[in-house]
This record gives C-alpha cells, structure tokens and sequence, in this order.
C-alpha cells in the first residue's frame, strides 16, 4: 500500500529534503520558458519555488501549469530538493497539481507598481505580499515580546474598558459616542484605570485598542492604535524609565532573534538595532531645547523652522533632530507641566516641571513611550484638573485613589505601531496594523 502523500507547511520543508510532500496555498507569481515553468507559491508560512519541467511532468501537468494565474488555490505535490542557487533555499521539483479553485479575474495586485491609496484600497488582498507579511509577522513577535516581558516580571494583566465617561489624554482627540442615551467616548488610555489596578495588584498592565481622533494626517497618528500600559506601585520616574529601557531592549533582542528574515524581506539596516543596547541616554527637557538651539544654529537655513523656546512642547520635526544626536532610543523628562496632561507630578525640585518622560525612537521615528510619575497629592490633582479646565465630578471614582491609600506610582504607553514602524523601517504606520484606522480611512 502506497503511504499517503503528507501536507508540509512551507516552514517545515527542510525536514523532507528527498522526500515527495504536498504544499497547499496560492500561486503567488509564475514565470515561464519553453520547457520550465517556475511556480512561486505562499503558504502563510513562507513561499517555496516549485519548478515544473516539461521533460519530467509530462505534457498534460505543463501546460496546465502554463494556465495557473496569481491566487489560484493550489495543491502542489513534488520532490523537495536545494534549490540551485540559492544557498540554504529549497525547491519542490513538481510532480503534480491539483487546482482547487481558480480566480475568477485578474488579481488587482500585479508586481508592477500601485499607488499607495490604491493598495490601502485592496489592503484584504495587500496582506498576502511578502512586505506586508513580514511586518505584521514582526508586529506579531513584538507583542509576544511585551506580554512576555511584563508576565516574567510579576506583573498581572489587567484589561481596561474601552467606553470610557471621561478624558485621560485631553479633550480635543476623544471620539464620542453614544452610550444608551448618555455620552462616552472611546478610551484614549487606559492608565487611569492601571492607577486603580496597581493599588489592588502592585504592579499591572493593559494591552489594548486606544483611540485618538487627532485631526492630524501625519504619517505618525492612526485614529486606532495598540498600546501597552504598564503601571506599577511605589515606583517613581527613574523606575518607570528603568522598565521602559528593559522592556525596549527586551523587545529588540526578541525581534532581531526571531525575525531576521521578515528584518532581511523588509531592508532593514540590521546594525541600527544591533546598537540599541542600555544605558539609553536621559536629557531633561531643559537639555533638549538647548540642543535643539544649537541644531538650528547649526543649520543656518533662514527657512527652517525656529527651534522651540522654553515652555513650548516638543514637535515631530525637533523629535526627528534629538533623536539624530543618538544611536539608540533617548528619554527626554521633566517636560514643562503646562504642556502635560493633569495627572502628571509636579517635580518637587522645581514646580515648573512635570515628572514625565517621552521616550524617542533613533532614526526620526519618534516618540514611542509617554509617561511618567503620577500626582499622589489631593489636593495638587484637584488643582490640576481645574487648571486643564476637567470636570471634577466625572474624576471623583479617579479622586477616590487619592482619598484612599494614595501611594507614589508611575507608568507609561508604548506605542505598538510606532514601535513597528521603527523596528521595522517604515515610513508610516499604516503598514504596521493589519487593517488601520486614519482620519482618511475607515475602510476595508
Ligand atoms: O503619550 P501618550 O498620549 O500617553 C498616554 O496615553 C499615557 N496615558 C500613557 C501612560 O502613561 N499609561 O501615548 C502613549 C504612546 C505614544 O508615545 C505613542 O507611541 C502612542 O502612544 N500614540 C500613538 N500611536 C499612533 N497613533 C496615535 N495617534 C498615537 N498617539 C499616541
Ligand atoms: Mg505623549
């Protein structure tokens, strides 16, 4: 009796070198010559060329190869052999095909090239392409990474509601809807719930959907986007900048682990992460407006924007000019408080300043963690929140966690997309989230 032939996954080739198995999946691209047909064919776990040879599959099998067009749905069966050329590749010398369904028109992604619009327009389709693939499969990793990182680390994962009836992140980005007749709005952050959550469990975090209806149409803000939100009991900003560093590098190790073919697929300059090592550099504030004086000084182009002064907050472009001055990711702290959001603590050494911390990505890609330590005092809050013109009653529930057993605590956000954006080389985010959200684009 003849043993059934087996279904490999692409990935698992290596192991049936010499041996006859079936790779079931779609025809991704196919070029022909008179007596060879090259079929390249993606399974979801990778793509294998699979040469069909007139000589060899007989007359019938080729010329229905010849037929196959991109995302027919294939069952290919041959010889898993090394590929000729490319070293540590290998190849299905193919000895049958079974169609299982054909396209019913031309694919609307061909290899030549399509405007961006166009594909984020097919993006149901788009995530089949090699690029694609490979940054989400990075995206995939790097949120293996964090929920590792923070589950080693006794932290307890604590989910927060997304209808929130109030503003974390200031009023002007809060997406309102309806909630049976009462106003809610869409969770910018679910930090003030990690403030109840780390008095219940010491050290927590939420990973979840976050959302901003920031008016902007940069290539940095999507309107949905993943954040991880770690809080932790009695820690201050050093021990929230302390867990941010770790959990970057923890991060950036897992990638370049596990992802070196998806970093290769996509071009990235690998020796760029290689450098992202501890310590990171920690400037203050005061220290990043005097940089980037001098960086425009430095400049001497009457037509570039004016460096920030004092008291004003940070843009995108002066991220992109600090981050230049390091190679690895730079923590900016002690903002001017005017510029933060309510909750943040006055620096006890100069009332001015926030105890908050902006984490920015190398290479212009950024800020990638916000945080910091929290205001503990009752008073000072109630104070805040009538400064950034808040609703107290809507806080009470929030004032509660002063009133009772009020404790030094700090925490932060990691951006999920922005940190794929960066490790991965892209220039906006919309390719790092399977299907995103922008001021533009509800759709598909
Ligand atoms: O700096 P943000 O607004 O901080 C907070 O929301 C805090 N409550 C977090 C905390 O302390 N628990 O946002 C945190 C991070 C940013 O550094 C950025 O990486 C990302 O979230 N982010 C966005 N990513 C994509 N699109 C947007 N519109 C984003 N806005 C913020
Ligand atoms: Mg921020």
């Amino acid at each position: 009796m003849a043993t059934a032939i087996p279904i490999v996954p692409i990935h698992e080739l290596a192991g049936h070198v010499g041996q006859s198995v079936t790779v079931r999946g779609w025809l991704y691209n196919r070029r022909s010559s008179k007596k060879l047909h090259f079929l390249e064919v993606r399974d979801g776990f990778g793509i294998v060329q699979c040469v069909v040879a007139e000589a060899e599959a007989g007359d019938e099998l080729f010329a229905r190869a010849g037929t196959l067009t991109q995302e027919d749905t294939l069952g290919v069966t041959g010889t898993v052999r090394a590929h000729p050329r490319r070293a540590g590749e290998l190849e299905l010398a193919v000895t049958g095909i079974e169609v299982l369904a054909r396209t019913v028109a031309p694919y609307p992604i061909s290899p030549k090239e399509h405007g961006t619009e166009f594909l984020m327009d097919h993006r149901h389709l788009w995530l089949r392409s090699r690029r694609q693939h490979a940054a989400l499969r990075v995206r995939h990793t790097v949120v293996r990474a964090i929920r590792d990182f923070f589950d080693e680390r006794d932290f307890t994962l604590i989910d927060a509601p997304i209808f929130t009836p109030s503003a974390c992140e200031g009023t002007s980005t809060l997406f309102q809807t309806d909630f049976h007749g009462q106003p809610a709005y869409l969770s910018q952050s679910g930090q003030l719930y990690m403030e109840a959550a780390a008095a219940a469990f010491g050290k927590v975090y939420c990973f979840g959907p976050t959302f901003r209806a920031e008016k902007s149409k940069t290539r940095r803000h999507l309107a949905e986007f993943w954040m991880v939100e770690p809080e932790v009991a009695f820690a201050d900003l050093d021990g929230a900048m302390d867990l941010a560093e770790d959990m970057l590098c923890s991060i950036v190790t897992r990638v370049l682990g596990e992802r070196r073919s998806e970093l290769a697929t996509l071009e990235r300059d690998i020796g760029r992460l290689d450098a992202v090592v501890k310590p990171f550099p920690r400037i203050g504030y005061d220290e990043a407006i005097r940089r980037l004086a001098e960086a425009r000084e430095a400049r001497r182009d009457p037509a570039a924007a004016p460096a920030p002064q004092w008291g004003q907050d940070l843009g995108a472009e002066d991220e992109t000019v600090l981050s230049e001055g390091f190679d690895r990711p730079v923590m900016v702290h002690r903002y001017p408080a005017a510029v933060k959001a309510f909750y943040m603590k006055r620096d006890p050494l100069d009332p001015r300043l926030a105890l908050g911390v902006d984490v920015l990505a190398p290479e212009g890609y950024g800020e990638i963690v916000g945080g910091g330590q929290r205001e503990d005092d009752l008073g000072r809050l109630l104070e805040s929140l009538r400064e950034h013109g808040l609703p107290q009653q809507a806080f009470e529930w929030y004032l509660d966690l002063r009133r009772y057993g009020t404790f030094p605590h700090a925490g932060f956000g990691l951006g999920l997309e922005r940190t794929v954006a960066w490790l991965c080389g892209l220039g906006h985010l919309r390719e790092t989230v399977p299907f995103p959200r922008m001021l533009t684009r509800l759709g598909p």
